[in-house]
């Protein structure tokens, strides 16, 4: 597998990440589909087989369980110095009036704890969850760059917001000479583009390397509209993100995967791996063949006129999943 730059940084990065919001324990959180340990062991493993060097967690993914299982599974698979390991604060981790956000307070608790979780001295990037409207951003960039000084991050990310808000974070680490940016992960796939309009183009501009999430719209993209899975069943966020309309779109997949022979994951996969600015997919894997379609996306090239039918039937929508 090649790896690819990682924005403007001399990090290198596989082309895909496996999401690890898959891997936590299901009774604590909110996915209650997520595999155990025991499950989420051959994953981890395969994925480092493959060339993947890249592992995304955050700390409220199944209540901390997520860093836990992960920080344990590439302990036991890899070289910590092998591997790009990413994690994300934001959301609420306790009770309280400072138990979530990004306050210096939060961020240097959270960090911390992260860091316990997953059993390191450093996290590879450090990543803002959302944009937190009740803390100046100056405050959260500092102290993501006193992070960042005490040695427990190599980068730091953020993940969804408004391209404004993005823009003026980095704005704020520019003016005071403080860590920058150095990834975008957002919500990108064939049934979500509303990150085309403003976010793409900011990050290209800017050498940011951006991670699209749920790249295929959490499986909807994978199979025939209205097949249910478990994963469908107890997914209460994936739920809000998508319509009815997008049912044109899915089977446009499908006959662009039948036309390929190939399954639809790798079709629209292959699509998002395309576009120039998207750097490194963020794969949620639950079976063993999702890791192989996500391996095999990355020697498919679409033509124009495939690209086209995906593209077609996409309508601009209400911004979703920030
Ligand atoms: N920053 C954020 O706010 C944010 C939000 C969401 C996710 N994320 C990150 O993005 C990662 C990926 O998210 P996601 O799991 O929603 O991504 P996804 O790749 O869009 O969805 C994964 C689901 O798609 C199905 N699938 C995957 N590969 C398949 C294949 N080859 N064939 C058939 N079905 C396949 C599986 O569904 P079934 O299990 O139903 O079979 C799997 O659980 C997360 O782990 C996390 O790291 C970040």
């Amino acid at each position: 597998m090649e790896h690819v730059a990682f924005g403007r940084t001399g990090l290198r990065v596989s082309p895909v990440t496996l999401g690890c919001m898959s891997y936590g324990d299901p009774a604590r959180g909110a996915h209650p589909w997520s595999l155990d340990e025991e499950s989420a062991r051959p994953f981890i493993r395969r994925a480092l087989e493959a060339g993947i060097n890249f592992f995304d967690t955050a700390n409220v993914y199944s209540d901390g369980t997520s860093e836990e299982i992960v920080g344990r599974l590439l302990n036991e698979y890899a070289d910590r110095d092998d591997i790009v390991l990413a994690t994300k604060v934001f959301g609420r981790m306790r009770p309280g009036p400072n138990g979530g956000g990004l306050s210096r307070k939060a961020i240097m608790t959270e960090i911390d704890h992260s860091l316990r979780r997953l059993g390191t001295d450093h996290v590879d990037l450090y990543q803002i969850h959302r944009w937190d409207p009740r803390t100046p951003i100056e405050e959260t960039v500092e102290a993501l760059h006193d992070v960042v000084k005490a040695g427990k991050a190599r980068y730091v990310g953020a993940s969804s917001m408004y391209a404004w808000q993005f823009a003026k974070a980095l704005k704020a680490a520019e003016l005071n000479g403080w860590t920058r940016f150095a990834s975008m992960q957002n919500h990108y796939n064939l049934l979500y583009r509303e990150e085309e309009r403003e976010m793409l183009p900011l990050c290209a501009d800017e050498g940011i390397a951006v991670l699209p999430w749920s790249p295929l719209a959490r499986g909807l993209l994978t199979r025939e509209w209205g097949a249910e899975t478990e994963r469908t069943r107890g997914d209460a966020f994936g739920g809000t993100l998508y319509r009815d309309e997008d049912r044109a779109i899915v089977d446009a997949v499908g006959a662009v995967a039948e036309g390929r022979g190939v399954p639809r994951a790798r079709v629209a996969l292959a699509w998002l791996l395309r576009n120039p600015a998207v750097t490194s997919p963020i794969v949620g894997a639950t079976r063993p063949h999702h890791l192989e379609d996500a391996v095999a996306a990355l020697s498919l090239e679409l033509t124009g006129d495939e690209a086209a039918a995906l593209e077609r039937h996409y309508t601009p929508r209400p911004v979703a999943g920030h």
